[in-house]
């Protein structure tokens, strides 16, 4: 699909007004990694292939929401890493000119071997997942014994040129006592810190509520150490509250699903592997644009069918007083 002219170029836009310009596309439900809030160590069916997505499907439907006025794209997972020809995929995204950024949220295990390709397809922030700073620790959160891989990781990320931003699910009793070093490690390395309340999906309830901790608990214990001022230029929609640390340059937020849900400033959508399109992470409303595709849709309609979906997209999730029925690996978070 061609790029239309500037003065041409749509906005997204929901039922409630909100404008809908950051996609989030997950290009495989698979994982090298058993992060014990996430998935099962066994037993996990994972999408077959003819399930998935192809490329060329992804990219005639990025492109239509390239079109749609959408102007960032994160690759997540799973682990996208992980997926076959992914650097293809992700090259092919950064050649399109009207998107201005594009993303990557990874668990950093194969970002050493990829970084220079990252970085020549466009890629410039990084989201790594890592809940602990404790080799032993992170073998027992994500069951495989690659805490040095994924630290070599972050550093050939940086060579390259790249920011990194640390993604911290936070646990009672696993990693409560670290928030602090989280950040000296941050400000050591001029990397960004970001807390991530534990959301309950269809396979953790019980972890989540008795591992939750609340936002507003690691602000005030690092509150107490560090120097926090309110980031000057975070976005409105962000789904972060975002503070800078003192003179040290780096940024320290925090994503609180359950305790301020950020839905009035929600900005983005998901697209998932097997072609669902979610319009909220914690609705299972939407449609299976993959399922559109294979009718044989044109581009006309796959735009129709994405609009409507849009339009539908609920004001706020109902995750404080509803279980949801969330499968994480194949959502991206
Ligand atoms: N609650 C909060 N964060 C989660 N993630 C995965 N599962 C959960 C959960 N149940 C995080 C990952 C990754 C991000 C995409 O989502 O650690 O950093
Ligand atoms: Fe893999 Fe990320 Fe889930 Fe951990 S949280 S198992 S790294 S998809």
């Amino acid at each position: 699909m061609e790029d239309r002219p500037m003065n041409e170029k749509m906005s997204l836009c929901d039922g409630y007004g909100r404008v809908i310009d950051y996609l989030r596309i997950s290009v495989t439900d698979r994982c090298n990694l058993r992060c014990f809030y996430c998935m099962p160590a066994s037993g996990i069916p994972f999408l077959p292939h003819e399930k998935i997505f192809s490329y060329e499907e992804l990219l005639r439907i990025a492109d239509i929401f390239i079109n749609l006025g959408i102007k960032k794209i994160r690759i997540t997972g799973g682990e996208p890493l992980v997926r076959n020809d992914v650097l293809y995929f992700i090259d092919q995204l950064g050649s399109r000119r009207s998107l201005e950024e594009l993303t990557l949220t990874t668990n950093g295990t194969l970002l050493a071997e990829c970084a220079h390709d990252l970085y020549s397809a466009g890629i410039r922030r990084v989201n790594v997942s890592l809940d602990t700073l404790n080799r032993k620790r992170y073998e027992r959160v994500v069951g495989v014994d690659c805490f040095p891989l994924v630290l070599h990781g972050i550093e050939t990320a940086r060579v390259h040129g790249m920011r990194i931003k640390l993604n911290v699910v936070a646990m009672k009793g696993v990693n409560d006592h670290e928030f602090s070093e989280f950040v000296r490690f941050g400000i050591e390395k001029n990397i960004d810190v970001r807390f991530i309340e534990v959301m309950p999906h269809s396979g953790n309830t019980d972890i989540a509520r008795d591992m939750y901790i609340s936002s507003d608990e690691i602000f005030n214990a690092l509150h107490k150490r560090f120097s926090l001022r309110p980031a000057e230029n975070a976005a409105r929609s962000t789904t972060a509250r975002s503070f800078s640390v003192g003179e040290s340059g780096i940024k320290v937020g925090f994503i609180s699903a359950i305790s301020h849900p950020f839905c009035a400033h929600c900005n983005r959508v998901r697209l998932m592997a097997d072609g669902n399109f979610r319009t909220c992470l914690f609705s299972d409303s939407g449609i299976n644009l993959k399922k559109v595709i294979e009718r044989g849709a044109r581009d006309e309609e796959i735009e129709t069918a994405i609009k409507t979906a849009v339009m539908q997209k609920p004001f706020q999730h109902r995750l404080a007083t509803t279980a949801s029925a969330l499968i994480m690996h194949r959502i991206g978070g």
